[in-house]
């Protein structure tokens, strides 16, 4: 198993297959969208399987595929297939803004994927329209019901912003109460895309405190190991809440994830600036060996937290889009 110099397991990897997207999110990128990296610089399928055989070898058990939007990347579904067929990890997981997965769910379910989580900050039209810049809250609906209707575990992915969507805290927390799916809100991080981050309130310790206010009897539920959120249930309910530190970073200390961004980038962290360029390497002939040691490599070298990845930068300032990194 990959372990890194702080003697923490690396066993999940986050790969984005593109950073294009549908949705124009207020915490993520301008209303003019981003210099979309071409599609010539963006990983072939070939080159990603390349990389998830190495990813797979060196014993990455999780993978989660993400973008941008990953059903965005035309036959995304074949390379889902492709994964699959080759038994490359016991756990694939796929993170989506549902405007266009509804099609796919019965295929995703009948190819073994574990899970999938939605990005809904809002369960209100005219609010989901206002935080995406789109109109779009109808299909994620349809996800939504595709997911819960063949069994497929669904999450939910909330960014909680003052004065955008404050009030769906509550309105999602109760979602939980009527459907078993996990509701997670996720304090807002400076990569927006654009730069300039104004300091949250809606930190975890507030939106725990605006949960226990409303939902005096919510009870603490274990955590999986390496969460990023901290879990809760409104007793009775069939589905969970959790609460994402994602700016506090109070999980470094149990990270067990790495990054591809869709331009072959490998992060040690998501707040670092990209340490390793996997796409350069399969470009100039490098071969498994030789990347395998290089990846293994940077797992020796991984900040011990966001903070330290931070102040590791070049640039300093954090501004770059999620949808660049791939969440
Ligand atoms: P599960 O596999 O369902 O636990 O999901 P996940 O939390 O790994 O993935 P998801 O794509 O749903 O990410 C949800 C949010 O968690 C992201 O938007 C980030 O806000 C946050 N997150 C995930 N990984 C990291 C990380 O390494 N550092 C920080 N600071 N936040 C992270
Ligand atoms: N801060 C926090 N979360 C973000 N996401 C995108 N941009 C940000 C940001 N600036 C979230 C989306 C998605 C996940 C992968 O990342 O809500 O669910
Ligand atoms: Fe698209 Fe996700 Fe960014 Fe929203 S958060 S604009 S859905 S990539």
């Amino acid at each position: 198993m990959l372990t890194d110099n702080h003697g923490r397991p690396v066993t999940y990897l986050r790969l984005a297959v593109t950073d294009r997207c549908n949705l124009r999110c207020l915490y993520c990128m301008p209303a003019g969208g981003l210099d979309w990296v071409p599609k010539s610089e963006l990983l072939s399928f070939e080159e990603i399987l390349v990389l998830l055989r190495v990813a797979s070898s060196l014993g990455i058990t999780k993978l989660r595929l993400t973008g941008g939007e990953p059903f965005l990347r035309k036959d995304l579904m074949d390379l889902i297939r492709r994964i699959q067929k080759e038994r490359l990890f016991p756990q694939v997981s796929i993170t989506t803004n549902g405007t266009l997965t509804a099609p796919w769910v019965p295929e995703l379910k009948s190819l073994g994927i574990h899970s999938v989580n939605l990005s809904a900050d809002t369960l209100d039209a005219a609010r989901f329209a206002r935080m995406t810049r789109r109109a779009e809250l109808a299909p994620v609906l349809e996800t939504l019901d595709a997911l819960l209707h063949v069994r497929l575990p669904a999450r939910i992915n909330a960014v909680i912003m003052e004065g955008k969507n404050e009030e769906d805290l509550l309105a999602l927390a109760e979602l939980s109460t009527r459907h078993p799916v996990g509701i997670r809100f996720i304090e807002e991080m400076p990569f927006n895309g654009s730069g300039g981050y104004q300091p949250i309130r809606w930190n975890w310790k507030v939106m725990l405190d605006k949960l226990r206010e409303h939902f005096p009897t919510l009870e603490k539920i274990p955590d999986e190991p390496h969460s990023t959120s901290i879990n809760f249930r409104i007793p009775g309910a069939p589905g969970t809440l959790g609460i994402i530190p994602a700016y506090t970073r109070s999980f470094c200390g149990t990270c067990n994830r790495i990054r591809i961004t869709p331009k072959g980038m490998l992060k040690t962290c998501l707040y670092d600036e990209g340490v390793l360029d996997l796409h350069a390497m399969l470009r100039h002939g490098a071969g498994i060996a030789e990347i395998r040691s290089a990846i293994v490599q940077a797992i020796g070298h991984r900040p011990a937290n966001g903070f330290e990845a931070e102040t590791r930068r070049r640039n300093h300032e954090v501004g770059e889009s999620m949808a660049t990194i791939g969440g």
